[in-house]
């Protein structure tokens, strides 16, 4: 593997003068997958932040969240970890820290009292062992509906507020020359469009249920054959080029009004926003039709690795961990992010009416559910969730009865 932190630190010296060994004390190597316009604009205001404390940022953007932790790992356990990779709080990180692969940024979480900033939930999930293995930047929440509004209105269709009224609404659509849902075929794509109907179907305490014991009887009950049966119901109001589509790509056919919904988190916001659209405007937002108020969250975070085996952060990936957290960062960066910020403390007032919508909803714990992506679940079970509704999805003689019995089987073998 290429030493990219080492040319880079001579780069970033010779143009500098500055004393190598100072400056290779405050480099930090950022791997992410933040490759879009708007995560690109986002991750901009954490990079000026970080520079302008004496930062030196070497920026290892790798498209596809998959490939990008792939990679991050594959360099830990090659000898060459990135020093600070992004990655999601929850299951799949601390399993990184089970195995000994990160630092944490205890002192410096400590010293500016991040258990008093950031929610319960979100300090619980950052910690491995009682001490913080990651600086939580946002929350992100994935069960939103986005849609064009001159295409409902072009088909007479109302915001709907149940699957069946979407039903009728995506049929309207398809009469007017509109393709119903702008969706982007890629699996994790087509899991975060089937957890919102499992969520609208089944409800919150169903999801919560489903998703913290994976218990056989409810995978084979008849709530989860509905579920399975409203997803199946989507396909035809699907267009052909899904496979292999971008979310982002999904997100502008919306902008545009070649699609009217897209189910996504709301980072496809951050695309609307950079798109120069108000959120709310002409591209509305509304939660995916539910049968209760919830709020599926991953919470974006950066992590460290254990540089030389050490358990401590360095000082440059100190400074990283404080720098995310700080309050300025935290508005700029989730303003052209589309998310929420992580802490409680930092006024929100300024952010737009779904962002407000979020947080309003999220004062009622009972709302709070986990992604199956990166927080929920391990990731052998995220991994078989993803590969067994693709291929639901993908198959078009599967009968919803045998894609149920095939993603009860699928989570059992992984759990
Ligand atoms: C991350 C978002 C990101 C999205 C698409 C998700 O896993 O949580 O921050 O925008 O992937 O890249």
């Amino acid at each position: 593997m290429k030493k990219f932190s080492k040319v880079a630190v001579l780069a970033a010296f010779m143009s500098t003068g500055v004393s190598a060994g100072a400056l290779h004390a405050q480099t930090a190597e950022v791997l992410h997958w933040w490759t879009s316009g708007s995560e690109q604009a986002a991750l901009a205001e954490v990079r000026k932040a970080f520079e302008a404390k004496g930062g030196a940022w070497v920026d290892t953007p790798i498209a596809g969240g998959g490939n990008a932790r792939a990679a991050a790992v594959n360099r830990m356990l090659g000898g060459d970890p990135a020093s600070v990779f992004q990655f999601s709080i929850g299951q799949q990180l601390r399993e990184l820290a089970d195995q000994g692969l990160l630092a944490n940024v205890d002192k410096i979480a400590s010293e500016e009292h991040w258990d008093e900033k950031l929610p319960p939930l979100i300090v619980k999930a950052a910690k491995y062992d009682g001490e913080y293995i990651a600086a939580p930047i946002n929350i992100h929440g994935e069960n939103w509906m986005f849609f064009n509004k001159a295409g409902l209105e072009k088909a007479g269709v109302d915001v709907p507020k149940s699957w069946s009224e979407f039903m009728t609404a995506a049929k309207k659509l398809e009469d007017a020359g509109i393709i119903p849902i702008g969706l982007g075929g890629q699996p994790w794509q087509e899991r975060i469009m089937f957890n919102s109907v499992l969520l609208g179907v089944g409800g919150r305490d169903f999801y919560a249920k489903l998703y913290s014991t994976l218990d056989d009887d409810l995978l084979a009950s008849d709530t989860m054959g509905k579920v399975f049966e409203t997803f199946a119901a989507l396909k035809p109001f699907v267009d052909e080029s899904s496979p292999g589509r971008n979310w982002n790509e999904a997100t502008n056919m919306v902008i545009k009004g070649d699609a009217a919904f897209q189910f996504m988190g709301d980072w496809a916001k951050g695309e609307i926003i950079a798109a120069g659209v108000e959120p709310g405007s002409t591209v509305g937002c509304a939660f995916a039709p539910a049968i209760d108020t919830a709020y599926i969250m991953t919470v974006d975070a950066f992590a460290f690795s254990a540089m030389d085996g050490e358990e401590e952060a360095t000082p440059a990936q100190a400074k990283m961990a404080q720098v995310m957290l700080e309050p300025d960062v935290q508005i700029a960066f989730n303003k052209k992010k589309g998310s929420i910020p992580a802490r409680l403390d930092v006024p929100a007032d300024s952010f737009d009416s779904c962002a407000q919508m979020a947080i309003k909803t999220l004062q009622d714990p009972k709302t709070h559910l986990v992604s199956t992506g990166l927080f929920g679940v391990p990731s052998s079970v995220s991994g078989a969730i993803d590969d067994s509704i693709s291929n639901f999805w993908n198959s078009a003689d599967m009968s919803p009865q045998e894609g149920q019995e095939q993603f009860r089987q699928a989570i059992a073998n992984a759990k």
